[in-house]
Order: C-alpha cells, then sequence, then structure tokens
C-alpha cells in the first residue's frame, strides 16, 4: 500500500513513492531504470546497522548488486572532504553515466550524495530514499543538493533532480522522539505555508502520528510532497514563489548560527520556533491576528516541542547580535528587511518591507520572556 506523488517538471519529471514497506520496492524501480545492474549507495553510520541489510536485500532480489559507503553521521559529512571521499569511491565503483546512485539517509546524506551525482562525469541519476521525517517531507524533493563551507551553511551546490523517491514511512519507526519531532517541525510549516485546512488536520492527528499511527504518518508525508511538489513545479530554482518554503528559516539560521550548529538546536526545531517568531512578527504588523501565533504556539507546545527561543538550552546572544546572524543586516536597504510573513494561517506572502525595529522588538521579547 503507497501513494505516489508526481514532480511534474518538464524532462525531469519524477516520481514520490510514499507508504510502509515500499524500500522493498527498490531494487524492482531501480532495475528497470537500466544502467548497469550494481548499484552504489551512500549512507551513514546511524542509518546503515538498522536498515542497509533491508535495502541491499531489495536490491539483490531483483538481480542487482549493491555497495554502501557509510559516512558518519551528522553535519559536519556535508563538508568538501567528505564530497571527495564520495566522488572517489564513486568513480572507484566505476559509476558510468547511465548508472544510479542511492542517497540513503536523512538531509545530510540527500544533500551530500545529489551533489555528488550532480557533479559525476557531469551529472549521474540518483534516487533519495529518505529516511528521516525531515528528508521524507522536504530535503529528498526538489533537487537542492549541495554541502556547507566553512564561510556557511549550503553555500556550495547544484540543482539535480533526483529519478525517483521512495520515502518508506516504516522506517520513521526507529528514528529519536526529538529527530521525529524536529521533522515535523517542517511538517507544520507547510499547514502554516499554504494549507489551513492541513493545519486544522495536523491539530486533531498529528498526537496520533507522533505515536506511530502509520495512515496519519502516510497522509502527512503525502500533504508535505504534494505541497512542495506544487511549488517546486512553479519555481524550481527559487527565483520567486519556492522562498515560501523558507517560512522560519530567517529566525532559524540565526538561532542555529547562536547555537554552533550543534544539537542544543536541531534544524527542524529551529525551524518551529522560527515560524512562531514569523507569526508573532506578523501580528505586530497587523497583518493577522494575534490569535495565529497563539494557536501556533499551543499546538507546538501540545506536541512536546521546543516552541519559544527561551527553550533552548545554555546562553544566547542578545537581540542585535542574532539580528547580525540572520544574514540580514546586509541586505538591509533603507532600514527594512526581508522576510515570509502570513496574512493568517496558511496564507503567506514575501515580502521586503520589515522594518527593522519590529524584528528587534520581537527578538528582545522573546529573549526576555
Ligand atoms: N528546503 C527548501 C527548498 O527546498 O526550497
Amino acid at each position: 500500500m503507497h501513494v505516489t506523488v508526481p514532480v511534474d517538471l518538464p524532462g525531469r519529471a519524477y516520481d514520490i513513492l510514499i507508504g510502509p514497506g515500499v524500500l522493498d520496492q527498490a531494487g524492482a524501480l531501480i532495475a528497470a531504470m537500466g544502467g548497469r545492474k550494481h548499484v552504489c549507495i551512500l549512507t551513514d553510520a546511524n542509518v546503515a546497522p538498522l536498515h542497509l541489510a533491508a535495502l541491499q536485500d531489495a536490491l539483490t532480489a531483483d538481480g542487482l548488486t549493491a555497495e554502501a559507503l557509510v559516512l558518519p553521521a551528522g553535519e559536519g559529512t556535508k563538508s568538501w572532504r567528505h564530497l571527495e571521499q564520495s566522488v572517489e569511491w564513486l568513480l572507484a565503483q566505476k559509476v558510468e553515466r547511465g548508472d544510479v546512485v542511492v542517497a540513503f539517509g536523512g538531509g545530510v546524506i540527500g544533500d551530500l550524495a545529489g551533489f555528488a551525482a550532480a557533479i559525476l562525469r557531469r551529472g549521474v541519476r540518483f534516487v533519495q530514499i529518505p529516511t528521516s521525517l525531515l528528508a521524507q517531507v522536504d530535503s529528498s524533493v526538489g533537487g537542492k543538493t549541495g554541502i556547507n563551507s566553512p564561510s556557511g551553511k549550503n553555500l556550495i551546490g547544484a540543482f539535480h533532480q533526483p529519478s525517483l523517491v521512495l520515502a518508506d514511512t516504516a522506517l520513521l519507526g526507529t528514528l529519536p522522539a526529538r529527530d521525529f519531532l524536529a521533522g515535523y517541525g517542517e511538517v507544520v510549516k507547510y499547514g502554516l505555508l499554504g494549507d489551513a485546512a492541513f493545519f486544522d488536520w495536523l491539530e486533531a492527528e498529528a498526537p496520533a502520528l507522533a505515536r506511530g499511527d502509520m495512515d496519519a504518518r502516510v497522509r502527512a508525508v503525502q500533504r508535505s510532497c504534494e505541497m512542495k511538489a506544487e511549488i517546486v513545479q512553479r519555481d524550481e530554482t527559487e527565483q520567486g514563489d519556492r522562498a515560501l518554503l523558507n517560512l522560519g528559516h530567517t529566525f532559524c539560521h540565526a538561532l542555529e548560527a547562536a547555537t554552533g550548529y550543534s544539537d542544543r538546536l536541531l534544524h527542524g526545531e529551529g525551524v518551529a520556533i522560527g515560524c512562531a517568531l514569523a507569526f508573532e512578527l506578523s501580528a505586530r504588523l497587523g497583518l493577522c491576528s494575534q490569535e495565529d501565533p497563539s494557536r501556533l504556539r499551543a499546538h507546538l507546545r501540545e506536541m512536546g516541542m521546543k516552541v519559544d527561543i527561551r527553550d533552548i538550552p545554555g546562553d544566547l546572544p542578545d537581540a542585535e547580535a542574532l539580528l547580525a546572524m540572520m544574514g540580514q543586516d546586509k541586505k538591509v536597504k533603507d532600514g527594512k528587511l526581508r522576510f515570509i510573513l502570513a496574512r493568517g494561517i496558511g496564507a503567506v506572502f514575501i515580502t521586503s518591507d520589515v522594518p527593522r525595529e519590529a524584528v528587534l522588538a520581537v527578538l528582545q521579547d522573546a529573549l526576555r520572556t
């Protein structure tokens, strides 16, 4: 039992298959794509012991051979060093232009493997098999690939669409609760940015989803992927509307920088806090009612998530320093900043008309309360 979400890009169309057990179809689906019968898998040291044997069995059952490179888990792997290691390993495996590389892991492995596939022999096909909720609803879809630079996150990369995404929702069962909830931050983001009815549904069903209800998990991943696919089809390379997917991310980037990209704050946790701050800012600017940020905060609290800046453990810099860390200080024009703001739940827009003082005040209050 699975659902399929198509991503309809001209010449680069692909399907996202979502459901428990879709991993078992990996062999048949990849064999049908052509290329050599040898599949190279990039994965990490957390995923490999849990799920690599199942993937290799699925591939060999359909007459493929499979080799895996197991990289260290964690954001540090999105580096020049591990990109070089990955590309050289793929070359040693004699990957050819028609072959398929598999990214088997969370967002880090998906971004790194996708970028390695983009630059290897000027581009080989790759299949995303995301194992985290965050990767299933966001990073494995849409073709953003890349690594971090010492100068900042995701500064080196390419748009390179996968040829297939297999989101096996049964794999989510082995995620630590904190990682699952961090990924849920990205799910909430979709309700907030474009589908109020989905947000209503999440308020009712997300506690069951967190407890493991498989139908709810499939539905949440499906709706998130549908919304992402629709935006990516409209604006693949982020000339406009794709930036809506960055709701909450401007605040999130500052908080991630302030916590040194450490496990004090996971990306999805920062997205959830950032969405709450973006809604708070919108309410203060008179764009939406104060009820909207309050409702969002109540839902995140009910889910046991971090909601406010004060929920982040340890000291944080002051509001001025956080504003500078948004990377926005250089983009200020006539005292105005660029943000994704909301006219209500499910109705966000991009604006370059946010007074610097309003953002500062939101941050100052958030640090105080
Ligand atoms: N994660 C944002 C995007 O794919 O555009």
